[in-house]
Protein backbone atom coordinates (compact mmCIF):
# COMPACT_ATOMS: atom_id res chain seq x y z
CA UNK A 1 0.00 0.00 0.00
CA UNK A 2 1.25 3.37 -1.08
CA UNK A 3 0.36 6.13 1.66
CA UNK A 4 0.48 9.76 0.58
CA UNK A 5 0.75 12.27 3.29
CA UNK A 6 0.07 15.97 1.92
CA UNK A 7 1.32 19.82 3.28
CA UNK A 8 1.72 18.55 6.76
CA UNK A 9 3.68 20.67 9.77
CA UNK A 10 6.74 18.10 9.84
CA UNK A 11 8.64 17.42 12.83
CA UNK A 12 10.59 14.45 11.92
CA UNK A 13 12.75 15.06 15.24
CA UNK A 14 15.91 13.97 13.42
CA UNK A 15 16.52 17.16 11.76
CA UNK A 16 14.07 20.56 10.86
CA UNK A 17 11.08 21.29 10.63
CA UNK A 18 9.36 22.16 7.73
CA UNK A 19 6.10 22.16 5.87
CA UNK A 20 5.67 19.45 3.63
CA UNK A 21 5.39 15.84 2.08
CA UNK A 22 5.61 12.65 3.36
CA UNK A 23 5.11 9.33 1.21
CA UNK A 24 5.15 5.89 2.41
CA UNK A 25 5.61 2.95 0.43
CA UNK A 26 5.52 -0.86 2.11
CA UNK A 27 5.09 0.17 5.70
CA UNK A 28 8.50 2.65 4.83
CA UNK A 29 9.20 6.05 4.74
CA UNK A 30 10.53 6.37 0.74
CA UNK A 31 10.62 10.35 0.81
CA UNK A 32 9.73 13.37 2.43
CA UNK A 33 9.93 17.07 2.06
CA UNK A 34 8.93 20.28 1.04
CA UNK A 35 5.22 20.36 -0.94
CA UNK A 36 5.45 18.96 -3.97
CA UNK A 37 9.01 16.97 -3.78
CA UNK A 38 7.62 13.80 -4.00
CA UNK A 39 8.96 12.07 -6.83
CA UNK A 40 6.13 11.60 -10.08
CA UNK A 41 6.65 8.06 -10.42
CA UNK A 42 5.06 8.00 -7.00
CA UNK A 43 1.50 6.98 -7.48
CA UNK A 44 -0.09 6.70 -4.45
CA UNK A 45 -3.10 4.47 -3.34
CA UNK A 46 -4.63 6.96 -0.69
CA UNK A 47 -4.04 10.45 -0.02
CA UNK A 48 -4.10 12.08 2.89
CA UNK A 49 -4.51 15.65 3.09
CA UNK A 50 -2.66 16.75 6.45
CA UNK A 51 -3.60 20.86 6.29
CA UNK A 52 -3.71 22.25 9.23
CA UNK A 53 -2.34 19.30 11.14
CA UNK A 54 1.64 18.09 12.68
CA UNK A 55 3.29 15.29 11.88
CA UNK A 56 5.45 13.65 14.40
CA UNK A 57 7.20 10.04 14.77
CA UNK A 58 4.15 7.45 16.79
CA UNK A 59 4.83 8.28 20.41
CA UNK A 60 6.59 5.29 21.93
CA UNK A 61 5.26 4.28 25.40
CA UNK A 62 8.70 2.58 27.04
CA UNK A 63 6.97 1.17 30.18
CA UNK A 64 3.67 -0.40 30.75
CA UNK A 65 1.85 -3.24 31.76
CA UNK A 66 -1.50 -2.91 29.24
CA UNK A 67 -4.17 -5.27 30.89
CA UNK A 68 -3.56 -3.33 34.27
CA UNK A 69 -6.27 -0.91 32.77
CA UNK A 70 -8.97 -3.34 34.25
CA UNK A 71 -7.80 -1.96 38.01
CA UNK A 72 -7.80 1.30 36.74
CA UNK A 73 -9.57 2.98 39.65
CA UNK A 74 -10.20 -0.08 41.73
CA UNK A 75 -7.37 0.99 44.21
CA UNK A 76 -6.04 4.45 44.62
CA UNK A 77 -4.24 6.24 47.63
CA UNK A 78 -2.74 3.57 49.33
CA UNK A 79 1.50 2.99 50.05
CA UNK A 80 2.95 0.76 47.28
CA UNK A 81 3.40 -2.74 48.77
CA UNK A 82 0.09 -2.07 50.51
CA UNK A 83 -1.58 -1.40 47.29
CA UNK A 84 0.03 -4.27 45.60
CA UNK A 85 0.04 -6.77 48.53
CA UNK A 86 -3.56 -6.16 49.68
CA UNK A 87 -5.53 -5.05 46.11
CA UNK A 88 -3.09 -5.66 43.12
CA UNK A 89 -1.98 -9.20 43.76
CA UNK A 90 -5.16 -10.63 45.15
CA UNK A 91 -7.10 -9.60 42.26
CA UNK A 92 -4.20 -10.49 39.65
CA UNK A 93 -4.23 -14.13 41.12
CA UNK A 94 -7.58 -14.61 39.50
CA UNK A 95 -6.84 -13.24 36.25
CA UNK A 96 -8.12 -15.81 33.09
CA UNK A 97 -6.29 -15.40 29.77
CA UNK A 98 -9.03 -14.11 28.19
CA UNK A 99 -9.02 -11.17 30.74
CA UNK A 100 -5.75 -10.37 29.67
CA UNK A 101 -6.57 -9.74 26.18
CA UNK A 102 -9.15 -8.31 26.81
CA UNK A 103 -7.37 -5.46 29.03
CA UNK A 104 -4.67 -5.41 27.18
CA UNK A 105 -7.22 -4.62 23.65
CA UNK A 106 -8.79 -1.73 26.31
CA UNK A 107 -4.62 -0.32 26.66
CA UNK A 108 -3.74 -0.56 22.77
CA UNK A 109 -7.38 0.78 22.53
CA UNK A 110 -6.39 4.05 25.05
CA UNK A 111 -2.84 4.12 23.25
CA UNK A 112 -4.16 4.17 19.39
CA UNK A 113 -6.29 6.88 20.46
CA UNK A 114 -3.62 9.34 22.30
CA UNK A 115 -0.69 9.12 19.03
CA UNK A 116 1.16 6.28 20.72
CA UNK A 117 2.31 3.46 18.16
CA UNK A 118 4.45 1.33 19.84
CA UNK A 119 4.64 0.29 23.88
CA UNK A 120 6.85 -1.67 26.08
CA UNK A 121 4.87 -4.08 28.18
CA UNK A 122 5.76 -6.44 31.10
CA UNK A 123 2.75 -9.10 32.69
CA UNK A 124 1.67 -12.65 32.32
CA UNK A 125 -0.11 -15.05 29.74
CA UNK A 126 1.88 -12.95 27.25
CA UNK A 127 0.47 -14.38 23.88
CA UNK A 128 -2.83 -12.74 25.07
CA UNK A 129 -0.91 -9.70 25.06
CA UNK A 130 -0.08 -10.31 21.69
CA UNK A 131 -2.74 -11.40 19.88
CA UNK A 132 -4.36 -8.05 20.85
CA UNK A 133 -1.23 -6.20 19.94
CA UNK A 134 -1.65 -7.96 16.25
CA UNK A 135 -5.36 -7.38 15.97
CA UNK A 136 -5.26 -3.95 17.04
CA UNK A 137 -1.88 -3.26 14.81
CA UNK A 138 0.16 -1.34 17.03
CA UNK A 139 3.99 -2.05 17.78
CA UNK A 140 4.73 -3.80 20.58
CA UNK A 141 8.18 -5.14 22.83
CA UNK A 142 6.95 -7.72 25.27
CA UNK A 143 7.67 -9.58 27.89
CA UNK A 144 6.65 -11.93 30.47
CA UNK A 145 7.20 -10.61 33.85
CA UNK A 146 9.46 -12.81 36.20
CA UNK A 147 9.67 -13.39 39.35
CA UNK A 148 12.37 -15.42 40.72
CA UNK A 149 10.96 -16.09 44.48
CA UNK A 150 7.10 -17.33 43.18
CA UNK A 151 6.68 -20.63 43.61
CA UNK A 152 6.64 -21.91 39.51
CA UNK A 153 9.45 -19.69 38.94
CA UNK A 154 11.15 -22.22 36.55
CA UNK A 155 8.59 -22.62 34.48
CA UNK A 156 7.97 -19.21 33.94
CA UNK A 157 10.96 -18.47 32.54
CA UNK A 158 10.35 -21.80 30.29
CA UNK A 159 7.02 -20.03 29.39
CA UNK A 160 9.04 -16.76 28.74
CA UNK A 161 11.26 -18.78 26.63
CA UNK A 162 8.01 -20.54 24.92
CA UNK A 163 6.71 -17.12 24.22
CA UNK A 164 9.96 -15.20 22.56
CA UNK A 165 9.97 -18.22 20.25
CA UNK A 166 7.07 -17.73 18.80
CA UNK A 167 6.40 -14.17 18.93
CA UNK A 168 9.83 -12.63 18.83
CA UNK A 169 9.58 -10.86 14.92
CA UNK A 170 6.15 -11.65 14.59
CA UNK A 171 3.45 -9.89 13.21
CA UNK A 172 5.73 -8.14 10.65
CA UNK A 173 8.29 -7.34 12.75
CA UNK A 174 5.45 -5.34 14.94
CA UNK A 175 6.26 -7.46 17.32
CA UNK A 176 9.43 -8.25 19.39
CA UNK A 177 10.08 -9.83 22.45
CA UNK A 178 12.59 -9.66 25.39
CA UNK A 179 13.11 -11.36 29.08
CA UNK A 180 11.10 -9.73 31.86
CA UNK A 181 13.11 -10.23 35.31
CA UNK A 182 11.01 -8.11 37.68
CA UNK A 183 13.09 -6.29 40.11
CA UNK A 184 16.40 -6.68 42.27
CA UNK A 185 14.04 -6.96 45.05
CA UNK A 186 11.72 -9.91 43.32
CA UNK A 187 14.83 -12.06 41.49
CA UNK A 188 17.80 -12.83 43.31
CA UNK A 189 20.88 -13.04 41.72
CA UNK A 190 20.77 -17.19 41.46
CA UNK A 191 17.56 -16.65 39.13
CA UNK A 192 19.20 -13.97 37.20
CA UNK A 193 21.55 -16.27 36.43
CA UNK A 194 18.97 -18.37 35.02
CA UNK A 195 17.34 -15.59 33.24
CA UNK A 196 20.37 -14.05 31.66
CA UNK A 197 21.36 -17.69 30.22
CA UNK A 198 18.13 -17.84 28.07
CA UNK A 199 18.58 -14.34 27.28
CA UNK A 200 22.17 -15.29 25.34
CA UNK A 201 20.50 -18.61 23.97
CA UNK A 202 18.00 -16.53 22.58
CA UNK A 203 19.68 -13.78 21.50
CA UNK A 204 17.20 -11.00 23.27
CA UNK A 205 17.69 -8.18 26.06
CA UNK A 206 15.71 -7.15 28.87
CA UNK A 207 13.09 -5.24 30.42
CA UNK A 208 13.66 -5.21 34.33
CA UNK A 209 12.67 -2.72 36.91
CA UNK A 210 15.07 -0.89 39.12
CA UNK A 211 15.69 1.57 42.10
CA UNK A 212 12.18 2.80 42.13
CA UNK A 213 11.76 3.31 45.51
CA UNK A 214 13.78 4.54 48.87
CA UNK A 215 12.58 0.86 50.26
CA UNK A 216 13.84 -1.07 47.28
CA UNK A 217 17.25 0.52 47.46
CA UNK A 218 17.65 0.10 51.62
CA UNK A 219 16.38 -3.33 50.85
CA UNK A 220 19.21 -4.30 48.41
CA UNK A 221 21.86 -2.29 50.52
CA UNK A 222 20.93 -4.21 53.72
CA UNK A 223 21.21 -7.70 51.89
CA UNK A 224 23.78 -6.76 49.27
CA UNK A 225 25.56 -4.11 50.43
CA UNK A 226 25.00 -2.10 47.50
CA UNK A 227 22.98 -0.24 45.57
CA UNK A 228 20.20 -2.32 43.37
CA UNK A 229 22.16 -0.49 39.88
CA UNK A 230 25.51 -1.63 41.13
CA UNK A 231 23.93 -5.35 42.33
CA UNK A 232 22.70 -5.86 38.18
CA UNK A 233 26.41 -4.51 37.49
CA UNK A 234 28.02 -7.18 39.50
CA UNK A 235 25.71 -10.06 38.00
CA UNK A 236 26.56 -9.17 34.83
CA UNK A 237 22.83 -7.89 33.38
CA UNK A 238 24.09 -4.65 31.76
CA UNK A 239 25.96 -6.54 29.11
CA UNK A 240 22.91 -7.65 27.55
CA UNK A 241 20.75 -4.41 26.06
CA UNK A 242 18.84 -3.47 29.36
CA UNK A 243 15.74 -1.69 29.63
CA UNK A 244 14.94 -0.13 33.04
CA UNK A 245 12.03 1.14 34.53
CA UNK A 246 12.23 3.90 36.80
CA UNK A 247 15.60 4.82 37.95
CA UNK A 248 14.65 6.91 40.81
CA UNK A 249 16.96 6.54 43.16
CA UNK A 250 20.69 7.09 41.42
CA UNK A 251 23.63 7.65 43.36
CA UNK A 252 26.73 9.43 40.93
CA UNK A 253 28.47 6.03 40.79
CA UNK A 254 24.89 4.01 39.39
CA UNK A 255 24.35 7.01 36.58
CA UNK A 256 28.27 5.96 35.42
CA UNK A 257 27.28 2.64 35.26
CA UNK A 258 24.10 3.32 33.86
CA UNK A 259 25.70 5.68 31.06
CA UNK A 260 28.62 3.13 30.44
CA UNK A 261 26.20 0.42 29.80
CA UNK A 262 24.80 2.06 27.41
CA UNK A 263 21.24 1.05 29.53
CA UNK A 264 17.53 2.56 28.63
CA UNK A 265 15.70 3.80 31.15
CA UNK A 266 12.18 4.36 30.99
CA UNK A 267 10.81 7.20 33.32
CA UNK A 268 7.80 7.16 34.56
CA UNK A 269 6.80 10.31 35.71
CA UNK A 270 3.23 9.72 37.25
CA UNK A 271 3.23 6.65 38.61
CA UNK A 272 6.31 7.77 40.63
CA UNK A 273 3.96 10.55 41.86
CA UNK A 274 1.19 8.81 42.04
CA UNK A 275 3.13 6.53 44.16
CA UNK A 276 5.17 8.80 45.82
CA UNK A 277 8.05 6.65 44.96
CA UNK A 278 10.07 9.88 44.04
CA UNK A 279 11.91 12.52 41.29
CA UNK A 280 13.84 10.78 38.70
CA UNK A 281 17.37 12.66 37.90
CA UNK A 282 16.39 12.91 34.48
CA UNK A 283 17.91 15.83 33.73
CA UNK A 284 21.54 14.80 35.32
CA UNK A 285 20.78 11.24 33.03
CA UNK A 286 20.42 13.24 30.39
CA UNK A 287 23.34 14.68 30.78
CA UNK A 288 25.14 12.10 31.17
CA UNK A 289 24.60 11.05 28.06
CA UNK A 290 22.22 8.36 29.40
CA UNK A 291 18.98 7.09 26.97
CA UNK A 292 15.81 8.50 28.71
CA UNK A 293 12.43 7.47 27.00
CA UNK A 294 8.98 8.00 28.88
CA UNK A 295 6.30 5.69 29.89
CA UNK A 296 3.26 5.68 31.78
CA UNK A 297 3.63 2.21 34.09
CA UNK A 298 0.37 0.79 34.39
CA UNK A 299 -3.34 2.13 34.31
CA UNK A 300 -3.55 1.16 38.29
CA UNK A 301 -0.68 3.12 39.08
CA UNK A 302 -1.23 5.96 37.10
CA UNK A 303 -4.16 5.94 35.84
CA UNK A 304 -4.15 6.34 32.29
CA UNK A 305 -2.11 5.56 29.51
CA UNK A 306 -1.59 9.07 27.68
CA UNK A 307 1.68 9.96 26.64
CA UNK A 308 0.64 13.24 26.01
CA UNK A 309 -0.03 14.08 29.49
CA UNK A 310 3.05 12.28 30.37
CA UNK A 311 4.94 14.15 28.43
CA UNK A 312 4.16 17.28 30.06
CA UNK A 313 4.44 15.62 33.34
CA UNK A 314 7.84 14.78 32.60
CA UNK A 315 9.13 18.60 32.15
CA UNK A 316 7.19 19.94 34.39
CA UNK A 317 8.20 17.61 37.38
CA UNK A 318 12.15 18.11 36.37
CA UNK A 319 11.60 21.63 36.62
CA UNK A 320 9.68 22.23 39.83
CA UNK A 321 12.05 19.41 40.85
CA UNK A 322 15.03 21.18 40.56
CA UNK A 323 13.24 24.65 40.46
CA UNK A 324 14.99 25.30 37.04
CA UNK A 325 12.76 26.17 33.87
CA UNK A 326 15.53 25.26 31.38
CA UNK A 327 15.64 21.85 31.93
CA UNK A 328 13.94 19.45 29.80
CA UNK A 329 12.82 21.61 27.25
CA UNK A 330 9.91 20.85 25.08
CA UNK A 331 12.26 19.35 21.96
CA UNK A 332 13.77 17.27 24.30
CA UNK A 333 10.66 15.88 25.91
CA UNK A 334 9.55 14.98 22.59
CA UNK A 335 12.69 13.69 21.76
CA UNK A 336 12.81 11.39 24.60
CA UNK A 337 9.18 9.89 23.99
CA UNK A 338 9.88 9.07 20.73
CA UNK A 339 13.51 8.24 19.61
CA UNK A 340 14.36 7.87 23.13
CA UNK A 341 12.00 5.41 23.56
CA UNK A 342 12.55 3.54 20.52
CA UNK A 343 16.77 3.09 21.57
CA UNK A 344 15.54 2.11 24.81
CA UNK A 345 13.39 -0.43 23.09
CA UNK A 346 16.50 -1.28 20.74
CA UNK A 347 14.13 -0.52 17.98
CA UNK A 348 15.90 3.25 17.05
CA UNK A 349 17.01 1.40 13.43
CA UNK A 350 13.38 1.10 12.57
CA UNK A 351 11.30 3.89 14.25
CA UNK A 352 11.55 6.86 16.64
CA UNK A 353 12.10 9.90 13.70
CA UNK A 354 11.03 10.00 10.49
CA UNK A 355 13.59 9.54 8.36
CA UNK A 356 14.04 7.66 4.97
CA UNK A 357 14.02 3.87 5.41
CA UNK A 358 12.66 4.27 8.71
CA UNK A 359 9.03 2.14 9.52
CA UNK A 360 6.03 4.70 8.59
CA UNK A 361 4.39 5.16 12.38
CA UNK A 362 3.43 8.41 11.97
CA UNK A 363 0.70 10.39 14.22
CA UNK A 364 -1.14 13.68 12.83
CA UNK A 365 -1.99 15.78 15.20
CA UNK A 366 -5.00 18.44 14.38
CA UNK A 367 -3.78 21.93 15.43
CA UNK A 368 -6.48 23.92 14.02
CA UNK A 369 -8.38 24.70 17.75
CA UNK A 370 -8.10 26.97 20.18
CA UNK A 371 -5.87 25.56 22.69
CA UNK A 372 -3.22 25.03 19.63
CA UNK A 373 -3.43 28.73 18.88
CA UNK A 374 -1.85 30.82 17.44
CA UNK A 375 1.17 28.15 16.06
CA UNK A 376 4.77 29.90 17.37
CA UNK A 377 5.82 26.64 18.49
CA UNK A 378 3.79 23.43 17.15
CA UNK A 379 6.72 21.27 19.42
CA UNK A 380 5.73 23.49 22.55
CA UNK A 381 2.49 22.63 21.92
CA UNK A 382 2.90 19.23 21.62
CA UNK A 383 3.95 19.19 24.87
CA UNK A 384 2.20 22.42 26.93
CA UNK A 385 -0.82 22.25 25.23
CA UNK A 386 -1.84 19.62 23.49
CA UNK A 387 -4.61 16.81 24.44
CA UNK A 388 -4.36 13.33 23.70
CA UNK A 389 -7.35 13.55 21.87
CA UNK A 390 -5.62 16.03 18.82
CA UNK A 391 -4.23 13.22 17.50
CA UNK A 392 -6.72 12.38 14.76
CA UNK A 393 -4.54 9.80 12.47
CA UNK A 394 -2.11 7.04 13.47
CA UNK A 395 -0.42 4.96 11.23
CA UNK A 396 1.40 2.02 12.05
CA UNK A 397 3.63 0.48 9.28
CA UNK A 398 2.46 2.00 6.61
CA UNK A 399 -0.87 0.92 7.52
CA UNK A 400 -3.77 3.52 8.69
CA UNK A 401 -4.77 2.17 12.50
CA UNK A 402 -7.47 5.13 12.64
CA UNK A 403 -8.23 8.09 10.51
CA UNK A 404 -10.16 11.38 12.05
CA UNK A 405 -10.07 9.74 15.21
CA UNK A 406 -12.35 6.44 13.83
CA UNK A 407 -10.47 3.06 14.79
CA UNK A 408 -10.56 1.16 11.45
CA UNK A 409 -8.73 -2.10 12.86
CA UNK A 410 -10.82 -2.93 16.13
CA UNK A 411 -14.38 -2.20 17.60
CA UNK A 412 -14.43 0.08 20.11
CA UNK A 413 -18.21 -0.07 21.76
CA UNK A 414 -17.34 -4.31 22.19
CA UNK A 415 -13.65 -3.78 23.65
CA UNK A 416 -15.22 -1.25 26.16
CA UNK A 417 -17.99 -3.67 26.67
CA UNK A 418 -16.05 -7.29 26.98
CA UNK A 419 -13.35 -5.02 29.40
CA UNK A 420 -15.99 -3.86 31.61
CA UNK A 421 -17.47 -7.50 32.15
CA UNK A 422 -13.96 -8.82 33.22
CA UNK A 423 -13.10 -6.13 35.43
CA UNK A 424 -16.50 -6.87 37.60
CA UNK A 425 -16.36 -10.52 37.46
CA UNK A 426 -12.61 -10.30 38.46
CA UNK A 427 -13.60 -8.36 41.70
CA UNK A 428 -16.15 -10.76 42.20
CA UNK A 429 -13.89 -13.39 42.18
CA UNK A 430 -11.31 -11.89 44.12
CA UNK A 431 -13.55 -11.37 46.81
CA UNK A 432 -15.08 -14.54 47.41
CA UNK A 433 -11.42 -16.06 46.76
NI1 LIG B 1 6.01 -1.16 36.16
Amino acid sequence: MRLLIENAYVIPVAGDQFQGDIAVGDGRIIHLGPAGSVPEAFTPDETLDATGMAATPGLVNSHTHAAMTLFRGYADDLPLMEWLGEKIWPVEAVLTGEDIYRGSLLAGLEMLKSGTTTFADQYFEMDQVARAVEEIGLRASLCRGLIGIAPHADQALAESRDFIRNWHGAANGRITAMLGPHAPYTCPPSYLEKVLAAADELGVGLHIHLSETRTEIEQIQTEYGCSPIELMEKVNLFERPVLAAHCVHLSEADMEILAEKRVGVAHNPQSNMKLGSGIAPVARMLAAGITVGIGTDGAASNNDLNMVEEMRTAALLQKVGLENPTVLPAGQVLEMATVGGAKALGLAEQIGTLEVGKRADIVLWNLNQAHLCPLHNVQAHLVYSAGRADADTVIVDGRILMRGRRVLTVDEETILREAGCSARALVTRASSA
